[in-house]
């Protein structure tokens, strides 16, 4: 998170630091970085080394006075700096630069006792000091590509400042936006989130730890964090054994194969037993079953949290619990610290469950060569040069245009038309750098940021006007700017509306129950509107949201997610048609609250709707508005047309070809993403109307044909049965592929 105290910590902290000091490519390839056995052999050395306390100190994680990324704790006397020197923490979080880094570091090894390098660890959600559009924008992409290459610019950022682990990526399966976490995942579909997860760790990690340009990753937050009740967060999570393993489970399972270092519990219950003290989750599934090998830590204070959750009388209980489930490092909660050698004493906990958390602790050290050079992240040449690059930020301007996704577009407002002699550009997102990088901005530098205001500027020069006027707030009620903006409003061309959330809306304990446009942004949107100029909407937002009034207002609108450091370049690269959008939907937008959970891949039930029969009575329907999203999973416009035509599937050999002719039918030459669906009529228990099983991005010219092949095995119509185990069932399958997963062409096919 950034904080406008972060430059005031940094020097406080540096100068802390030396006050100590004087008085004391794209790889599709799995990493599995499996431990050399000499390594093994000094671990096992250093462990006999070791105190008891300096175990535990191994275990422990502990914020600096940096960010502030959870409560306050009770553990005021748990000085990081001291904690370091007595061996009493394994590694810190939220601190980074060079000079803070290296400054922790050297007391580790030059002022503990046996001189164990530390962990420096970060939330590098959406890049580090270039940040690239959020996450749920970014798989708005479909570019698998893209995102691993994004964690690559990421890795290569944070570790050139002293970081060497990520706390990402999270990959919680999301189906309600009032969740403000959405923002910071894939979306709704499990396939795809798999898809993404998987691009991620290979980003994050490359091919081997030991390249000083990789950071270690971490799956989060396991598990089903993105299913709490009324979409609130931190709030209960229950759901169905088989919803969990269909659902919610495969994308930590795809971090898992793609051999990601670490894991975070999760702060939510399932079945009454919180993860962090779960010991079917994290020692027989992750590690017996999945054959996890990295470190479990826990999220922020989530041992301490146990007794909250009513399944531990006190902080020491609760220690015992996580280690005894298989929790190997306690963030910032201080509780193994306080609690383990009482525990050893007292049985509750054995010294193999203890040395075998050290182990995995001390193997990722090793992974990440501290032991070689603990000083190998803190090189001052790597900080000055490869932080924000030239190739970076170009890459980063491509990728907000590519996570862009256009929701509407009557009499092809967009792109502007080049016969616009004035602009006006109006709205509270329009000129607001804080908002453009969205939660979970890490390093992120605000000045540097480019807002849209900005963006289109660069864009058209000299040549035109561009007036703007904010016109009201995000989230307030003065309308007390709304004449100055109409004023400007009459008097151009064309009008571009910049609306939406502010950044720090979404993320982190950033649930909300109205998802529509706060404040009086809808009252100036139609005002705005009403002075009959062409207007284009652009919005800024980390989740659905519920713009059913705008949609009916406005002519066109760009959803832009919070696009981060090159966010106004990008974005006008569309509106001025350099770029032809062909981002499509992750999550279902609602028409209103009411409607969630609303997602593409839900069950028909016993009584469907009929959209032909909207009226019908007893059928699974509301009575105030229809079952259909504003816009569905998998939408999105371009600024040219494409035809389906010619589905065929051969089920010869143990497979399904599935061919389709996909045509560019506009003016333009554009990109599209072709979606493949599969319903399986019938079944042992019940199945969605439609799953996502493939999708293919082409570029096609004006009036160009692809014939686009996918390939499917039997195995990808396997689901999880009530006894747990995945198989598919013989029967009648009805292939869709289309745009969305709405506007489809379809047929059938029986297999045995
Ligand atoms: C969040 C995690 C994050 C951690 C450390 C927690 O509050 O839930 O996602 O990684 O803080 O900043």
């Amino acid at each position: 998170m950034l904080s406008d105290n972060f430059f005031s910590f940094k020097i406080a902290g540096l100068s802390f630091v030396l006050f100590v000091l004087c008085t004391s490519v794209i790889s599709q390839n799995i990493v599995r970085q499996n431990i050399s056995s000499s390594d093994r052999i000094k671990i096992e050395e250093l462990l006999k080394k070791m105190t008891i306390e300096e175990k535990i100190g191994q275990l422990s994680l502990f914020q600096s006075d940096g960010d502030i990324t959870g409560p306050a704790m009770n553990n005021n006397d748990n000085k990081y700096y001291k904690l370091i020197k007595e061996g009493k923490a394994g590694a810190i979080f939220n601190v980074y630069t060079v000079d803070n880094v290296r400054g922790l570091q050297k007391i580790a090894i030059e002022e503990s006792h046996l001189k164990i390098p530390l962990i420096f660890g970060y939330d590098v959600i959406h890049g580090h000091r270039t940040i690239f559009p959020i996450p749920l924008g970014q798989s708005c992409s479909w570019d698998l590509k893209a995102i691993e290459e994004s964690e690559q610019i990421a890795a290569m950022e944070a570790t050139a400042e002293g970081l060497n682990w990520t706390f990402a990526p999270m990959v919680d399966i999301a189906r309600d936006p009032r969740w403000g976490r959405v923002a910071e995942g894939a979306g709704e579909d499990t396939w795809l989130g798999c898809k993404i997860a998987e691009a991620r760790v290979h980003g994050f990690q490359g091919k081997d730890l030991k390249d000083p340009h990789t950071l270690l990753a971490c799956a989060k937050h396991f598990a089903a964090y993105g299913a709490p009740q009324a979409g609130r967060d931190y709030n209960t999570v229950d759901i169905s054994q088989v919803s969990l393993y269909e659902w919610y489970l495969p994308p930590y399972k795809a971090c898992v194969d793609a051999g990601v270092g670490s894991v975070m519990t999760s702060f939510n219950e399932i079945a009454g037993v919180p993860s962090t003290s779960n010991k079917w989750l994290l020692t027989d599934l992750l590690r017996k079953s999945w054959g996890f090998k990295g470190f479990v830590v826990t999220d922020y204070g989530a041992i301490n949290e146990l007794v909250n959750h009513g399944v531990a009388t006190d902080e020491k209980q609760a220690a015992g619990l996580a280690l005894n489930a298989g929790v190997d490092m306690d963030m910032q909660g201080s509780t193994y610290l306080n609690s383990l050698t009482d525990l050893l004493k007292e049985k509750k906990v054995t010294l193999k469950q203890i040395d075998d958390a050290v182990r995995v602790v001390l193997e990722a050290k090793f992974k990440l060569g501290l032991f070689d050079d603990p000083y190998r992240y803190c090189k001052k040449e790597r900080q000055e040069k490869e932080l924000m690059t030239v190739e970076s930020q170009a890459f980063a301007r491509k990728f907000v245009a590519r996570s862009c996704v256009l929701l509407k577009n009557d009499n092809q407002t967009l792109p502007i038309p080049a016969t616009v002699k004035s602009i006006a550009v109006i709205g509270p997102l329009a000129d607001s750098k804080r908002d453009m990088l969205g939660n979970w901005a890490a390093a992120g530098e605000l000045e540097k940021c480019v807002t849209l205001l900005e963006g289109i500027r660069n864009h058209v020069g000299k040549d035109i006007p561009i007036v703007y006027e904010k016109g009201c707030n995000t989230n307030d009620l003065d309308k007390s700017g709304f004449d100055k903006a109409l004023k400007i409003a009459s008097s151009a061309d064309y009008v571009i509306l910049a609306l939406g959330e502010e950044g720090e809306m979404t993320g982190e304990a950033s649930s909300r129950t109205d998802l529509d446009l706060p404040g009086v942004q809808n009252e100036l949107a139609e005002q705005v509107i009403g002075t009959g100029k062409p207007v284009a909407v652009v919005l800024f937002n980390g989740r659905p949201l519920t713009i059913t009034k705008l949609n009916n207002m406005a002519p066109a609108i760009l959803e832009s997610w919070f696009g981060g450091t090159q966010a106004g370049n990008g974005i006008s690269d569309i509106l001025f048609g350099e770029v032809n959008p062909a981002g499509k939907l992750t999550m279902t937008f609602p028409r209103n609250v009411g409607q969630i959970p609303l997602f593409y891949n839900a069950k028909n039930t016993g009584r469907p709707y009929n959209p032909k029969t909207p009226d019908e009575k007893y059928v699974s329907r509301y009575i105030d508005v229809t079952n259909d999203p504003l816009y569905p999973f998998g939408f999105g416009l371009s600024y040219t047309t494409f035809a389906y035509s010619g589905l065929t599937v051969d089920t010869t050999g143990n497979k399904l070809t599935i061919r389709v002719t996909v045509k560019n039918t506009g003016t333009r030459d554009g990109e599209e993403v072709a979606q493949l669906y599969v319903q399986d009529k019938v079944g042992s228990i019940t199945r969605p109307v439609k799953e996502l099983k493939g999708f293919k991005k082409v570029m096609l010219k004006t009036d160009e044909t692809a014939v686009l092949t996918f390939s499917l095995g039997k195995d990808d119509l396997a689901f999880y049965h009530p006894d747990l185990k995945k198989y598919w069932e013989p029967g009648e399958f009805i292939i869709y592929i289309g745009t969305n997963s709405k506007e489809t062409i379809s047929t059938s096919v029986f297999l045995n």
